[in-house]
């Protein structure tokens, strides 16, 4: 290319907010020169890098504004240790179509059985996949919600939230709410029912929500409507964390010294 017309796209590329397109037309113009590509496909090749680029950092940016803990993925997750688990199931909600259907996830299990792992590998998915995506845990939620109501903005910080695709609340049970609070979760849940998806972990099952949320009948509406379209996955076993310490169960969880 000579140096006006390199000089050109220079310009015109940052013109158009796509500065990376100079370094692609340089790139591709002698891969076409020696492949005789036509123009059309050179174009095309070009535009492409473009929109392959914009995807990603738009992933990036997603993945950022999410507020994960970590960074876990489905590939780092090993299956081996959850010989129970559905690998085609795991498999299928990775590719996101619950997301369009507005359906829920509810990750079940004991400590360090991987649900907030799994949750956080599905938000990245979706992230990559294009959806906005908020994690917390529900303590966290909580609070947002707490914080809105007392500036008189839950209303709209729960019709806001409808704008992410996902939201994840994580470790539902460890700490029990009070009664308001089940009430602020109680409208989290019920307006994104059939309208955007909700990933929720706990290591209770559903029959001690309403001991968490204090209030049998918010609970039991509230679970009624998450599970409505929901897949509900429940993780075994001994804590992952303890795997490589030697230590194979922690002595409280084996069933000959508890006292049930
Ligand atoms: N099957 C697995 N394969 C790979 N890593 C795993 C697996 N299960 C758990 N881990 C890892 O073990 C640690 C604990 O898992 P995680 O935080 O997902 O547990 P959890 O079920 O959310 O536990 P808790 O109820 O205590 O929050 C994490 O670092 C996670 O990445
Ligand atoms: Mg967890």
């Amino acid at each position: 290319m000579g140096d006006d017309t390199t000089a050109r796209i220079e310009y015109l590329s940052r013109a158009l907010k796509a500065p990376r397109i100079r370094d692609t037309a340089e790139r591709l113009a002698e891969q076409a020169r020696d492949g005789g590509w036509s123009h059309e496909d050179y174009l095309a090749a070009v535009l492409d890098r473009e929109v392959a680029a914009r995807d990603a950092s738009g992933a990036q940016l997603r993945i950022r504004a999410a507020g994960f803990p970590a960074r876990k993925t489905l590939d780092d997750f090993n299956f081996d240790h959850q010989p129970a688990l559905n690998r085609d199931q795991i498999a299928h909600l990775g590719g996101g179509v619950f997301l369009s259907q507005a359906r829920n996830i509810v990750l079940l299990g004991p400590p360090g059985t991987g649900k907030t792992h799994l949750a956080i590998a599905l938000g990245i998915k979706a992230a990559h996949a294009g959806h906005r995506v908020l994690f917390g845990t529900a303590v966290e939620w909580v609070a947002r919600l707490q914080e809105a109501h007392s500036r008189g903005r839950l209303a709209a910080e729960i019709l806001r939230l409808r704008r992410y695709g996902l939201i994840i609340v994580d470790e539902v049970g460890y700490i029990p709410f009070e009664q308001d609070a089940a009430n602020l979760f109680f409208q989290l849940v019920s307006s994104r029912y059939e309208h955007a998806s909700l990933v929720l972990t706990s290591n209770l099952p559903f029959a001690r929500w309403g001991d968490v949320f204090g209030d049998q009948v918010v609970a039991s509406a509230m679970i009624d409507r998450i599970v409505h379209h929901a897949d509900v996955i429940t993780l075994k076993g001994a804590s992952y964390r303890l795997k490589d310490t030697g230590i194979t169960t922690l002595p409280s969880a084996r069933p000959e010294n508890t006292t049930e």
